[in-house]
């Protein structure tokens, strides 16, 4: 099978030309969606003002709404319908076979649910993998005779003929209430990301309720925050992330700090919920207008080999990409600042501090800080290095960085990354 990402001039062209640091003055964009926030998003009985409900409402010309969902968001499903029936008078259709990552065969079951009830509103309830299976579904609604695998990252995709697009996040984490990519796996265990020359997967309205997010587990609190915070450093170290979206992308690790371990040690408790929700948000608006880091792609490949949780495995490659980086920028140095731990007489011991503030987040919230820890076994990690080594430049996050990593560099990372070893980064690797 083959998909665009295999393309080599698009992979290692296209990315770096859309990211290069030269462009960036050239054209600025920023895309978001209209977002609500709060306790008070799906009210049955109008107020005094227009709220969230009348101007999503709006776009319903038809009164027709589809609810993308999976099995454990669906019971979210009838309080969000409920103020859209009930004060609009729209009449919903709810697809609840959402799977984790995705796969392209429930996207296209979706798609012809959808195709047809024929709704101008479609919602997506859920993590990320409904709010990316709603995307794709969405895009062959719009064009049934779209090929998701082979759709260039450099032509628009021409949605919003037929419908637009209502994310519900029910995760603190993926941030796919307000990126322009969606994630879709294929049976031979390719996940890639879609998205268009402009970011179309955008969607039009955000609504966040942290309600929607207390019944979460702690290790999924953990492995989604763990995403953000990774999200939220990627985006700030892009080569490409400009004032705008570094401080968005600055208070996000600021606020994930402060309360992804209040969020993860008492789920119930409303406030550290509601402050992931929005940081999560936050980190994500940057990730869609700046870029990715090398964390995602080297988290990418471990994460599919060894079906290991993607925020878990992205959080633990941090570390190592913010040595990387630091060969070339000391922009870390204003996470230091903002966080309190910059060294002033020293770059490398603030770096050192940075790394073991992550860590000592890791270790609060029981996440793996190597591989080993991750329960990889050597046999396998041996076994798989060469196809690691492969498959890690394959990823289009691999070109985001500040400069291309050789075979050479990759595997002593990836052999660090084992026994959970920094680099030495005098080494000739290295230098
Ligand atoms: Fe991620």
């Amino acid at each position: 099978m083959s998909y665009w990402s295999h393309e080599y001039l698009l992979r290692t062209w296209g990315g770096p030309m859309v990211q290069a640091e030269f462009l960036k003055e050239a054209q600025r964009a920023f895309f978001v969606p209209r977002l609500f926030s709060g306790l008070n998003l799906f009210l049955d009985k109008a107020g005094l003002l227009p709220d969230s409900v009348d101007l999503v409402a709006k776009e319903c010309k038809n009164k027709k709404a589809f609810i993308v969902t999976d099995e454990y968001a669906v019971r979210f499903a009838p309080r969000v319908m409920s103020p859209y029936e009930k004060r609009h008078g729209i009449q919903f259709e709810i697809w609840d076979k959402a799977k984790p990552d995705a796969p392209i065969d429930t996207v296209k079951d979706c798609a012809a649910k959808m195709s047809a009830f024929g709704p101008d509103l479609i919602f997506a309830i859920g993590g990320g993998s409904s709010m990316d299976t709603a995307k794709g579904a969405w895009l062959l609604y719009e064009h049934p005779d779209a090929n998701i695998a082979i759709l260039s990252p450099l032509i628009p995709l021409n949605l919003r003929n037929k419908a637009k697009l209502v994310a519900v996040p029910t995760t603190s984490g993926t941030g796919s209430e307000v990126t322009g990519i969606a994630v879709i796996s294929f049976p031979d265990g390719v996940k890639l990301g879609v998205g268009g020359a402009l970011p179309e997967f955008v969607p039009d309205f955000a609504l966040l309720d942290p309600t929607l997010t207390t019944g979460m587990p702690p290790q999924l609190t953990a492995g989604t925050g763990g995403d953000a915070l990774a999200h939220a450093v990627d985006a700030f170290m892009a080569p490409r992330a400009d004032e705008l979206n570094q401080a968005i992308a600055l208070k996000a690790i600021k606020m994930i700090f402060e309360w992804l371990p209040k969020a993860y040690h008492d789920g119930n408790d409303l406030m550290p919920r509601m402050k992931m929700q929005y940081a999560a948000t936050m980190a994500g608006i940057p990730l869609s207008n700046a870029g990715s880091g090398i964390s995602h792609a080297l988290g990418h490949t471990i994460g599919g080999l060894y079906h290991i949780h993607h925020g878990a495995m992205v959080l633990l490659f941090l570390p190592y990409e913010l040595q990387v980086y630091a060969r070339v920028t000391d922009r870390h140095l204003e996470i230091c600042d903002m966080l309190g731990i910059r060294d002033k007489s020293s770059a490398e011991e603030s770096l050192a501090n940075l790394i073991r503030k992550i860590r000592g987040l890791m270790t609060d919230l029981k996440l793996p800080i190597s591989l080993k820890d991750a329960g990889v076994s050597r046999d396998d990690f041996e076994k798989n290095l060469d196809f690691t080594l492969d498959q890690t430049p394959t990823d289009p996050a691999f070109y985001f960085g500040w400069y291309d990593l050789n075979r050479e560099q990759l595997k002593d990372l990836f052999l660090c990354a084992y026994d959970g070893n920094l680099l030495n980064m005098n080494s000739d690797v290295w230098r």
